[in-house]
């Protein structure tokens, strides 16, 4: 697959924005008002996030994030005393995280660069962390990101990452059976839907519904969207395979989330969630 095509993906869906409505024009006040309403909606839904960065040791770190989005949780890690650097495939991110930091007057910031987790701009052993969330399951060549990854970081240094998890009641119950029966149905009822369904509708014409509905092709246009090109889920034997370079320290699940089925209630998130929240640390070189 093609890094251009996930690129111009993410340049012109900027992860996250339409759930909250994105940016209308590019004033300081439409931007704080935006990033206002981006950050309550992503830490009221996914509260675990902070939890997560609580947990991290932050203060006086060197931190790489990879795969910026809005700059959410680059000014959670700033504000918590990390010293950090970040890097995005798209222009877009780095645009967003850059005017973020300017707003609101963070300083304790490095790097901010438009560059891929496959070729980071940065030396050997250079940080203390790594963070990344919800980004490594959208590139098809994560092994070689996890080991550029483990260049980048010092021999005791930590790598948390976001995963989708497989054994989730959104990968093994929603994605898996309700999404394709429903939308097999709508199909086989010729009912034309709006929105997302149809636009899945519409993706699966050119290919069969059949062909479009195999998991080998639906699982990347079910996760962050109809026209996401690329996307994987992770067990835990899934990122021993994935992340050679690495040993795991933890994992857990968070996050009760199965769309279309109302789940969020549901007190099952460390059996079935669906973000897999690892911890990892590079494997000792014999
Ligand atoms: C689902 S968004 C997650 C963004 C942010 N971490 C969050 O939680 O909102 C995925 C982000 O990863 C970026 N991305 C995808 N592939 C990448 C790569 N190879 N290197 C760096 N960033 C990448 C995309 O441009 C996009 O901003």
């Amino acid at each position: 697959m093609l890094e251009n095509e996930i690129k111009d993906f993410w340049q012109t869906h900027p992860c996250g924005a339409e759930l909250v409505g994105d940016l209308t024009d590019e004033t300081i006040d439409e931007y704080e008002h935006f990033f206002e309403r981006y950050d309550r909606y992503r830490y009221t839904k996914e509260p675990h996030i902070l939890d997560q960065l609580d947990r991290m040791d932050l203060k006086g770190k060197r931190v790489l994030e990879i795969g910026i989005g809005q700059g959410a949780d680059a000014e959670q890690i700033e504000l918590r005393g990390g010293i950090y650097s970040g890097v995005d495939l798209t222009d877009e991110a780095v645009k967003r995280v850059k005017t973020r930091f300017a707003i609101k007057a963070r300083k304790s910031w490095e790097r901010v660069e438009q560059a891929s987790a496959l070729d980071l701009p940065f030396d050997d052993s250079s940080f203390d962390l790594v963070y990344s969330f919800g980004v490594l399951h959208h590139i098809p060549e994560i092994r070689h990101a996890q080991a550029e990854i483990a260049r980048v970081l010092r021999a005791e240094g930590r790598l948390y990452v976001m995963l989708y998890a497989k054994r989730s009641l959104n990968y093994m119950l929603s994605i898996s059976i309700a999404r394709r029966l429903g939308l097999l149905a709508m199909y086989l009822l010729g009912i034309k839907g709006e929105g997302i369904y149809a636009a899945h509708l519409g993706n699966a014409r050119p290919l069969g519904i059949m062909q479009y509905l195999r998991m080998s092709n639906f699982i990347h246009v079910s996760t962050d969207g109809p026209h996401n090109p690329y996307s994987k889920v992770y067990s835990h034997s899934d990122v021993e395979r994935d992340f050679p370079d690495f040993e795991i320290v933890s994992v857990r699940k968070e996050f009760m989330h199965a769309p279309p089925l109302p789940v969020s209630w549901l007190p099952l998130a460390r059996l079935l969630g669906w973000h897999l929240m690892v911890e990892l640390t590079p494997r000792k070189k014999t």
